[in-house]
């Protein structure tokens, strides 16, 4: 297994590109199913999560073609409907083929998803919004089964909860429906915004992407088209973080501060300097930050979008570790998200579990280097952060779960000064 050997205790600085939305390249690749058209798409980072996507959409009859960070997909017609079940468990986001093969072809039978232990991730949503629609839903020797036999029919959908990728699958699966779909209390993150923006260049007729209540008028058939993945604001995010508990001066390029309103706002209460163009919405747009002030601990509880994001909970708190007073963070998207705290306590942090849901950080810790384990993807960015303010070496294991999710932490880091080796 490959590990990451970690030197730290030296402040990063520099600028570091950020590469294309993993969750949001996901989303589209599992969009262009909807379509017997070509559909390119730029901007798609080179991870193993994608990978994993698009061998099992080739096993259901789409031809991928890759070409460095642009891959065509082309699925003449469905070969089946039937995702393969070993791959589907590897990836929480394979379920999203449910809602494109309904859509689609009006069935699909595919197991419950894997993805990060990061808490009990039901499927009631995605399910109870199929059903809406009219579909059939089963479940058959641990397949979910869904089926409609005369066609999916728009309706009026309230979510008990924003879930994304429930969002995602009710936007695949009904885009072909008659009639309108409208989700109340849906996901208005910038990932979800985006499929939506990449169905409508399709041909889909979707108003209110990024807001709470989406609306989807249904139509007869999707194009294809050429379009570029967002920014990812998850990796930005995590690169901002570093920079911050090395007290470091650090540029990301190639990032939407609009997309991380949240993270930067918080930044600016713990004191850190931030600087980006206030007036715009851009993309390839520019983030400075730097450490010249006395830092303060800070509360901060993740949340759905625009709240602060659960993914950035992990490096944020190892961040926190070297900042001076009491922090706190709160989760509240999954039940299971602080599986790091154990890893950061091998290195001597100052952190504790008020509950399983929220974590006590006393800074500043000295860190020393010590041998953990990334144990998921956002679990894996909290303890590379610590380990580039360790004194000495940290090895961390298990970092394919960092593959998963970026494209070249190691190099990006390496970029900033950060002395990094992959074993
Ligand atoms: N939930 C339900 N029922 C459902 C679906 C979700 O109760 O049917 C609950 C979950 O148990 C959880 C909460 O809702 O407590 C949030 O889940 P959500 O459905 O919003 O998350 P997700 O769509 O499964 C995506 C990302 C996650 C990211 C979350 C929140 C992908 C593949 N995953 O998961 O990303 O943390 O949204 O923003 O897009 C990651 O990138 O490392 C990652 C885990």
């Amino acid at each position: 297994m490959a590990s990451y050997e970690i030197v730290g205790s030296e402040p990063l600085r520099g600028e570091v590109h950020v590469s294309g939305s993993k969750n949001a390249a996901l989303y589209a690749v599992a969009a262009t199913l909807l379509t017997s058209e070509e559909v390119v798409l730029h901007n798609v980072p080179l991870i193993a999560d994608i990978d994993e996507l698009t061998d099992i959409m080739a096993g259901l009859g789409t031809l991928v073609k890759n070409d460095g960070h642009s891959v065509t997909l082309k699925t003449d017609s469905i070969k089946s409907t039937v995702p393969t079940p070993e791959s589907v468990r590897k990836l929480r986001a394979s379920f999203l083929l449910v809602g494109a093969l309904l859509g689609r072809e009006g069935s699909a039978t595919c197991p419950p998803p894997g993805g990060d232990v990061i808490g009990s991730r039901p499927l009631d949503i995605h399910l109870a919004g199929f059903r809406a629609l009219g579909a059939e839903v089963r479940l058959e020797e641990n397949n979910w089964v869904v089926q409609v036999s005369t066609g999916l029919v728009g309706t009026r959908i309230f979510f008990d909860y924003p879930s994304v990728l429930g969002t995602v699958n009710l936007l695949l699966a009904s885009v072909l429906a008659k009639g309108v779909t409208t989700i109340v209390n849906c996901a208005a993150e910038p990932e979800v915004e985006m499929v939506a923006n990449l169905l409508n260049a399709m041909g889909a007729q979707i108003v209110g992407q990024g807001t709470a209540h989406i609306s989807v008028t249904g139509v007869s058939k999707l194009h294809g088209c050429e379009f570029k993945i967002i920014p990812d604001r998850l990796e930005a995010g995590t690169l901002l973080l570093a920079a911050v508990a090395t007290r470091g001066a650090v540029q990301v390029t190639n990032a939407v501060p609009a997309h991380l309103d949240s993270l930067l706002s918080k930044l600016e209460e713990i004191g850190v300097s931030v600087h980006y163009d206030r007036s715009g919405f851009l993309e390839d747009e520019a983030i400075h930050v730097s450490c010249e002030r006395t830092l303060q601990p800070i509360s901060v509880q993740a949340v759905p979008y625009p709240g602060f994001a659960t993914d950035l909970h992990p490096p944020m708190a190892s961040a926190l570790t070297q900042i001076p007073g009491v922090s706190f963070v709160h989760e509240r998207v999954y039940d299971n998200r602080t599986l790091y705290v154990s890893e950061l306590r091998k290195m001597g942090a100052q952190i504790t579990l008020g509950s399983s849901t929220s974590v006590v950080i006393e800074g500043p810790s000295r860190l020393l280097g010590a041998k953990v384990n990334a144990l998921d993807i956002r679990a894996g960015a909290a303890v590379v952060v610590a380990a580039l303010c360790a004194e000495g070496a940290t090895v961390v294991e298990d970092i394919h779960h960092l593959d998963r999710g970026y494209e070249d932490l190691a190099g990006s880091l390496t970029a900033l000064g950060a002395n990094i080796t992959r074993r």
